[in-house]
């Protein structure tokens, strides 16, 4: 009799808890105007970066290679054939990169380390402890000049001898050699680093890396090679996040979270069944994928319905979407201390069907298309829309889904598309102020977002699209061999926000904008004039030697004649 009292009350419990997390209202929160107020005292105002994308150095004082090294060093795979092995040269610029944080005045820095930089082949059994001593130099610059170091561990470049000898994420050992390297982080650098993130946008690495081929390593294992290698990422994270909490946390007494990577997928008819229920597939295969376990504890439903469904189809005895066990779910569950949101657009979405195939997809198991409004302001590439109020819903969503957790902002920015220098940067501060500005909305829905990171400090390798897209708030130079920096209009603009800790009255956003425009100007003449220097410096490299050494020739065989004819 108990037990079937208990039984009932769980099954009654669990329908609650249900409903309780489906009532996601779409139609809630329509785009309004532009809402003037601050932040809450303490929100945490930061700009972020990546290893592989602005360090350079790839093989430079023992640093061993990673998937990205040997994926940019086959041709065909990026843009021009482009590679980061010198990138911005952050490697050899922590100091300089260090002042313009500090002329950005921003709170945090979120950058990676390289895992191949500190065990050159991926074991703990080999470090190099320069690559340790680089992290350890840049982490205390960082204090020193009172900005917050948050940490992400990995973003994207494995070391190329677990790609090698294992398949990468596709093997199941990925989780204890990740777990040694993440031990041995909170070893070096625990004391100091408050703010770890285990993964930077997982469903990257998943998609594009293993379903693609867009991405390094390059493997094209449709419909189930991106399902296996983010089942195994979601169990390393959270065998890191436990490795925290019972090694490190009472003595070090940070944060473990995970970076997740969504846009924002909109019914086109809110009011339509279909088109809700395509757009909750869309955000579900993207952020449910990672937040569905961590949060809650399984897959979301509609993936393992989608995937079981058309799995069966086509005859697998088994979904493509691995299970987790009982146990593995209770493991996974709650391993999150704050959830790392990087976002830059939104979609719209419908209900697509497609034909039974015999070739499985991560996109056709969605049965969802993708569309985008031509009213929407395209900033540099096809796939950047602004469309700032998706933020907004975004925010609700996850708010209502996975119990309001601690939210920081981890990456959002906007690139263009120009080769030529473009330092007056409007359509980035439009942006800017507009995604922000739907973080203060959500703020006032009740959301629990503490810190925001825009994406990202400096111009930088943009993995398959090399370097045609910039993200800076620097303008860097990647013809100039010294790889110089210019700050960009939205500088100026970014550094207002912070200092005034949100946007307080109207007069004085439109004069933030005018003036950075107005300095934007000034420095272009700067970037003119030093770029004129560069090719007078390619003078005096090659080009005077060259005259120099013809002089010598000709001179010799002049001479030569000279001597002949006196004989
Ligand atoms: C990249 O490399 C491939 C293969 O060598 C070559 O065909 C292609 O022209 C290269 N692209 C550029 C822009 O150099
Ligand atoms: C890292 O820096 C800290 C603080 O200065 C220092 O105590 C520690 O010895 C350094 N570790 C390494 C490996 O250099
Ligand atoms: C994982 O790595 C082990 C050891 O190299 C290997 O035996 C196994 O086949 C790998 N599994 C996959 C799925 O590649
Ligand atoms: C985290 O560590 C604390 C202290 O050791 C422990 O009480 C708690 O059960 C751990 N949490 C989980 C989910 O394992």
């Amino acid at each position: 009799m108990k037990t079937h009292v208990l039984r009932i009350w769980c099954v009654l419990v669990s329908i609650i808890q249900l409903n309780a997390a489906e009532d996601f209202q779409w139609t809630k929160n329509n785009p309004g105007s532009f809402y003037h107020g601050t932040f809450p005292t303490g929100f945490l105002w930061g700009v972020g970066s990546s290893a592989y994308q602005t360090e350079g150095a790839w093989d430079k004082d023992g640093k061993g290679p990673s998937i990205w090294d040997a994926f940019t060093h086959k041709k065909g795979k990026v843009f021009r054939n482009e590679t980061g092995d010198s990138a911005c040269d952050g490697y050899y610029k922590v100091k300089a990169d260090i002042q313009l944080l500090k002329e950005l005045k921003v709170n945090h820095y979120l950058f990676s380390i390289s895992w191949p930089r500190i065990m050159p082949t991926g074991i703990k059994e080999q470090l190099n402890e320069k690559g340790i001593q680089f992290y350890n130099d840049t982490i205390n610059s960082l204090l020193e000049n009172n900005i917050t170091p948050i940490v992400s561990l990995y973003h994207w470049d494995l070391p190329q001898v677990l790609q090698e000898k294992y398949g990468g994420w596709q093997n199941i050992s990925m989780i204890n050699y990740f777990n040694d390297y993440a031990n041995l982080c909170f070893e070096k650098f625990g004391d100091r680093v408050k703010h770890w993130i285990t993964f930077s946008n997982p469903w990257a690495v998943a998609e594009k890396g293993y379903e693609t081929g867009e991405h390094a390593p390059g493997l094209k294992l449709g419909g189930c090679g991106a399902y296996k290698a983010a089942h195994h990422i979601i169990k390393t994270h959270a065998k890191v996040w436990h490795s925290y909490n019972n090694t490190w946390r009472s003595e070090q007494q940070g944060m473990v979270g995970i970076s997740l990577t969504s846009s924002w997928g909109e019914p086109v008819d809110p009011h339509s069944q279909t088109d809700r229920d395509a757009a909750e597939r869309y955000i579900q295969f993207h952020l449910g994928w990672f937040a569905n376990p961590i949060y809650r504890g399984d897959y979301p439903e509609v993936m393992k319905n989608y995937i079981g469904r058309k799995s069966a189809q086509q005859g697998l005895g088994t979904s493509r979407l691995p299970t987790f066990s009982v146990q593995e779910k209770t493991y996974i569950k709650g391993t999150s201390d704050f959830l790392g949101i990087g976002h830059f657009t939104t979609h719209y979405v419908i209900q697509k069907s497609f034909p039974f195939l015999q070739v499985s997809s991560y996109h056709s198991d969605q049965d969802s298309a993708e569309l985008v409004d031509p009213k929407w302001a395209a900033a540099g590439p096809s796939w950047l829309y602004s469309v700032p109020w998706g933020f907004r819903r975004l925010l609700n969503f996850i708010k209502t889904q996975y119990g309001n957790p601690l939210i920081y902002v981890t990456e959002n920015g906007v690139s263009e598309k120009v080769q030529r220098a473009q330092l007056c940067d409007e359509w980035r501060i439009e942006y800017l102020k507009g995604y922000i500005n739907e973080i203060l909305k959500a703020l006032n829905d009740g959301v629990n977002v503490k810190g925001y990171t825009a994406w990202s400090l400096l111009d930088k390798f943009e993995w398959n699209r090399g370097f045609s897209e910039r993200f800076g708030f620097y303008h860097v130079d990647f013809k100039n061999k010294n790889k110089p920096r210019y700050p960009k209009a939205s500088v100026d603009y970014y550094k207002n926000i912070i200092s005034a800790n949100g946007f307080p009255n109207p007069r004085e956003v439109e004069n933030w904008r005018k003036e950075a425009m107005d300095t934007c100007s000034a420095t272009h003449q700067l970037l003119a004039t030093d770029s004129l220097l560069t090719r007078m410096e390619m003078l005096t490299e090659i080009v005077l030697p060259t005259a120099l050494t013809l002089c010598i020739l000709t001179s010799i065989v002049l001479l030569i004649f000279y001597l002949r004819s006196h004989h």
